[in-house]
């Protein structure tokens, strides 16, 4: 595989001064390692009918979401004072299928499988068996600006690169142009924007923003949606209130997993990198006049079509 992706057209972040190359493989730029873990999923996952993925571009709320999802699917084994989430950090509760895609199969080789499955992966990269099945598939996105701000950090954090030496001007463009990990973004959120108009049966998109404002109506969804509705009686004694309380970004930010645990073996090294201020509209405090014009054309221009509110 070494010698496929010299083979590949390649870019270095110039904004990240040159740590991190990305490389072009059927049309979708990546890291080689995050690559690898897509080629292998395809060439191995087997879905099973009754699987939920849980499906994102990076910094839409993806963490925010495994936590929901891993809540809800546990409630009855696990509470508030006794989740895993306490102790935890939310991507190591839910599997990635294109990193742990071994976990995955070893784990599960017959059985229904108990937790969700997690995937940064863009809809037409996704192993040909779940686009054929009817699997459930989960899509949270975000305000575009925001996730632009969110991924600006995420990646200087890593590369650890303060705000001075990693221009936020250069990571914008970058982002417009389709250098991000698993970008295109457009080209990620149309593919599983299509996919839901084609099957809407299997696929749930949740808004970021319309979480944070009304969280109850949106975790009831996710619930029903991935097979685990709340009884009448579980809203009467407050478990949902209880979740969302437990899965907020000021009580998860807050754990001692979150603040201060590294992420072994990832290219994320420390956990408190997922957690950063959690709000809608931090972009307003980073873009300017241009580049609100430039963003809201590429938008207009390139997802009009799915009737989606960025
Ligand atoms: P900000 O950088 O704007 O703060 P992802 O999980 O897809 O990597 O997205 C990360 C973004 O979600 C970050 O946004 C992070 O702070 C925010 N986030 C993490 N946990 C959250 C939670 N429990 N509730 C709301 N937002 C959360």
């Amino acid at each position: 595989m070494e010698e496929m992706f010299k083979t590949l057209p390649q870019h270095t972040s110039s904004w990240l001064k040159g740590k991190q190359t990305l490389y072009k493989y059927q049309d979708v730029w990546n890291h080689e390692k995050f690559h690898a873990g897509g080629i292998l999923a395809r060439q191995s996952f087997k879905a099973r009918s009754n699987d939920v993925f849980l499906c994102s571009y990076p910094k839409s709320g993806t963490t925010w979401l495994k936590a929901l999802a891993y809540a809800i699917v546990t409630r009855k084994k696990f509470d508030a004072s006794t989740s895993p989430l306490l102790t935890t950090m939310p991507h190591n509760c839910i599997p990635t299928l294109d990193k742990e895609i071994e976990q995955i199969i070893e784990k599960h080789p017959n059985t229904s499988r108990f937790a969700p499955i997690a995937t940064h992966l863009p809809y037409n990269s996704l192993p040909e068996s779940i686009r054929a099945s009817n699997c459930k598939i989960v899509y949270v996105y975000r305000n575009v600006k925001d996730v632009i701000v969110s991924y600006y950090h995420f990646m200087r954090e890593i590369y650890k690169l303060p705000m001075e030496d990693a221009p936020f001007e250069e990571a914008f463009d970058e982002f417009c142009q389709g250098f991000s990990v698993y970008g295109p973004y457009w080209d990620h959120i149309l593919g599983y924007s299509k996919a839901s108009l084609e099957r809407p049966e299997t696929t749930l998109f949740l808004k970021y923003e319309d979480m944070q404002k009304d969280p109850i109506s949106n975790v009831k969804r996710l619930a029903e949606f991935i097979g685990y509705p709340f009884t009448a009686q579980e809203a009467k004694e407050g478990v949902i209130e209880s979740i969302i309380k437990m899965c907020s970004f000021e009580n998860l930010s807050n754990l001692e997993v979150n603040k201060t645990g590294l992420g072994e073996g990832s290219i994320v090294p420390e956990n408190r990198f997922y957690f950063r201020k959690g709000k809608v509209g931090d972009w307003e405090n980073y873009f300017t006049d241009e580049m609100i014009e430039k963003i809201d054309k590429l938008i207009d221009e390139k997802l009009s079509s799915t009737g989606l509110a960025l």
